[in-house]
């Protein structure tokens, strides 16, 4: 596995790649969430790439880009245990030196609802970062997980409207036993917090079973969805939302493929989930 940290380098490495390339796009701090997509990238194609940056675009001031969790030599060494190829480390000057001036912004609803909502310019630091990376590694495929569900939506959104020669492949979010969605952030959980964290997966069960049960009337999916939050004392409501799983319009009735989504803050961290039903 070779560790590759500057653009130039990257670019020097790509050249010799015969056949297709995998890429997974990381900040850091492996779980097995991220190692699905690799290994999903590793069946795939005949040679494997994976970046780690933590891209500062995509914080917001008060965000937790100070404290995001770092740990590079664990990460090469469960990347290196995939039998990933080539490893993109770049430091922030690689990425955004002085004077770094162009954006991508996907524009309309994609964006403006739910994370893009929460949280202003988010996607406008995703869609530049991941624009830049796919410009550097010239990937045959990219992988991300449905966890980030609408980033992945962004994501195609950017590939099909910039012309971009990939093909996005979404993988189903990773779980722990007790049915919390993997996350990087899940380590700023305190034990009662990693407790009440459950509320998320619980309250998406909830709305399974409702929908399995014939409920198709979304709102009161939302409020029993919401109730269940509400009864957990350090679960704080960012949204609940039930929207069409490709334009994320809110729908009244589930009647078609439908993106239900949350996000809730547990003592300071903010987390988020999904499904599709
Ligand atoms: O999903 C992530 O980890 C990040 O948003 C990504 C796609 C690597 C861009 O920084």
């Amino acid at each position: 596995m070779r560790v590759i940290k500057t653009v130039a380098d990257f670019r020097e490495a790509r050249r010799q790649v015969a056949g297709s390339l995998g890429f997974v796009p990381t900040m850091g701090y492996l779980h097995d969430g991220h190692l699905s997509l690799v290994r999903a990238a590793r069946a795939g194609n005949d040679c494997v790439s994976a970046s780690i940056f933590v891209n500062p675009t995509q914080f917001g001031p008060n965000e937790d880009l100070s404290r995001y969790p770092r740990d590079l030599e664990r990460d090469l060494a469960m990347l290196r245990a995939e039998g990933t190829d080539l490893v993109f480390a770049p430091g922030v000057e690689d990425m955004y030196p002085q004077g770094f001036a162009t954006h991508v912004d996907v524009t309309g609803p994609l964006t403006a609802r739910l994370e893009g909502a929460a949280r202003p310019g988010h996607f406008k630091g995703v869609a530049t970062v991941v624009t830049k990376l796919f410009n550097i590694v010239q990937p045959t495929r990219a992988y991300f997980g449905q966890k980030d569900a609408q980033q992945a939506l962004v994501i195609k959104k950017i590939v099909a409207d910039l012309d971009m020669n990939l093909e996005v492949i979404v993988m189903p979010t990773v779980r722990e036993e007790d049915g919390l969605a993997m996350s990087s952030r899940n380590v700023y959980l305190k034990a009662k917090e990693r407790e009440a964290a459950l509320v998320l997966s619980r309250s998406l069960a909830l709305a399974r079973d409702k929908w399995s049960r014939g409920e198709k009337d979304a709102e009161r999916i939302r409020e029993d969805m919401r109730k269940l939050i509400e009864s957990e004392p350090l679960a704080k409501i960012d949204y609940v939302s039930i929207a069409d799983a490709s334009t994320l319009e809110e729908l009244e009735t589930l009647d078609k493929l439908a993106l239900i989504s949350l996000a809730v803050r547990v003592g300071n961290t903010r987390l988020i989930d999904n499904i599709l039903l």
